[in-house]
């Protein structure tokens, strides 16, 4: 007897008219006419069934906070690590959690079962590492949280640094991050990345670091970054978020840059919401779009995730943690409106983000963890155009969150119809 019977979806990859076998929390079986008992079956009427989205880049410490203890005016990345400075000290453990909790209620309800959160080890009593250790205990049936220790004031700038980033990581923090664009000198950024690419590769950690967030031409750690990935042999365990530097590069360099991330194995994560919101903030105009080269890197082969980054904190003030909401965005601002891009865009808060996270069991495949989202939508395309509702949202097999499909009744004039927004009418139509 199986748990749950899908019948009739679509999967990401366009097979349709599937049927998606469960039974103790994983994936049985995935094709057409599946002939058997369940206890409990939906039928989809060809529904996108996709595994969960991830959030490959994030900050629970900070989000829910916007506003406290100011907000940001000039609204520049130098301006939010200010107000962070000041507003950090004062938080208590569970004020922490209690937003990162409500945070994490978001996500599942927007069918992101996975988050990689950067947690700042400023704070020499690491109050934050502890209570985000704690709830990634309390939530772990609910959502996988990765933390990832992160030296928000710099690695050689602020003088506590390095004690604080390994202590948190033996209290349990599971990725190795850093800052160099925000060290003092471009030397100082350097020898950070070497370090820290040093302290992970003795402890087999993943890396993964704010790297170039800025408009400067100039900012060229992620050379480093992925010339220390490849000399250390840590290919596939690395990635460099943010790249904003990329887009204001010479097409000449970003040419010789390509191949090298390439061959490091190296992931980059674009965070389009953020970097649209932060970047450019110098320029009079033309103003810049700040996003890193996403459509170049995709093209090339280089894996590419978009992260959330923030929701309602001192650097972004909107948001409510939708990753289709993160991939229309890319969509926007990469200038990549065809199918396939749209697709790599999909993939890029899905699967790609599942694979630098080095996720295990994730997938719409026999064996696989029976996590999965059922959208409103035909294909990866229409989810992204419609930030497509969530009707169901499964974890282990198991209902975590459900949707009224949208449907807006229309009377015009005594000539009633209901709107779903679909392409074809859609089922409701
Ligand atoms: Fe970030």
């Amino acid at each position: 007897m199986l748990d749950l019977l899908i019948r009739n979806a679509t999967l990401p990859d366009g097979r349709e008219g599937i049927d998606i076998a469960i039974g103790d929390g994983r994936i049985a079986e995935v094709c057409p006419g599946i002939e058997a008992p369940a206890r409990e079956t939906l039928a989809l009427d060809g529904w996108l069934v996709t595994p969960p989205f991830v959030d490959p880049h994030f900050h629970l410490d900070s989000a829910l906070s916007a506003g406290r203890p100011r907000i940001n005016r000039s609204g520049t990345l130098l301006e939010g690590i200010e107000i962070w400075g000041d507003l950090a000290p004062t938080l208590t453990p569970e004020d922490v959690k209690d937003r990162a909790r409500e945070l994490c209620h978001w996500s599942i309800a927007r069918g992101c079962l996975a988050i990689r959160s950067h947690v700042d080890v400023t704070e020499d009593s690491l109050m934050a590492v502890d209570a985000l250790v704690d709830l990634r205990r309390e939530l772990a049936p609910w959502i996988d949280l990765q933390l990832v220790a992160f030296p928000q004031n710099g690695f050689y700038r602020y003088r506590n640094s390095r004690e604080n980033l390994v202590r948190a990581l033996d209290r349990g923090v599971d990725v190795v991050g850093g800052i160099p664009h925000f060290e003092r000198t471009m030397d100082d950024g350097a020898a950070s990345v070497k370090s820290l690419c040093e302290i992970a590769a003795e402890r087999g950690l993943l890396v993964d670091m704010h790297c170039d967030e800025t408009d400067d031409p100039a900012s060229r750690h992620v050379e480093t970054l992925a010339r220390e990935t490849e000399r250390r042999g840590m290919q596939g365990r690395v990635a460099g978020s943010h790249l904003t530097s990329m887009h204001s590069m010479d097409n000449y360099y970003v040419s010789k840059l390509l191949p090298l991330m390439l061959e490091a194995g190296l992931t980059a994560i674009a965070n389009p919401l953020i970097n649209i919101t932060i970047q450019g903030r110098h320029d009079t105009y033309p103003k810049r779009r700040g996003m890193t080269r996403v459509k170049e890197m995709v093209a090339a082969g280089i894996p590419v995730a978009l992260g959330h980054d923030c929701v309602m904190d001192p650097w972004y003030g909107l948001g409510s943690h939708d990753m289709l909401e993160v991939a229309h965005m890319a969509a926007h601002v990469g200038h990549m409106t065809g199918v396939d891009e749209i697709g790599a865009l999909f993939a890029g808060v899905t699967t790609t983000a599942a694979a630098a996270l080095h996720l295990d069991g994730y997938g719409v495949e026999p064996g696989c963890h029976a996590d999965l989202v059922v959208l409103q939508a035909r294909d990866p395309v229409e989810a992204v155009r419609l930030r497509a509702t969530r009707l169901y949202v499964l974890r282990r097999g198991a209902v975590v969150a459900r949707s009224a499909p949208e449907a807006v009744a229309l009377d015009l004039g005594g000539t009633r119809r209901t709107v779903d927004f679909l392409a074809d009418g859609g089922a409701l139509g």
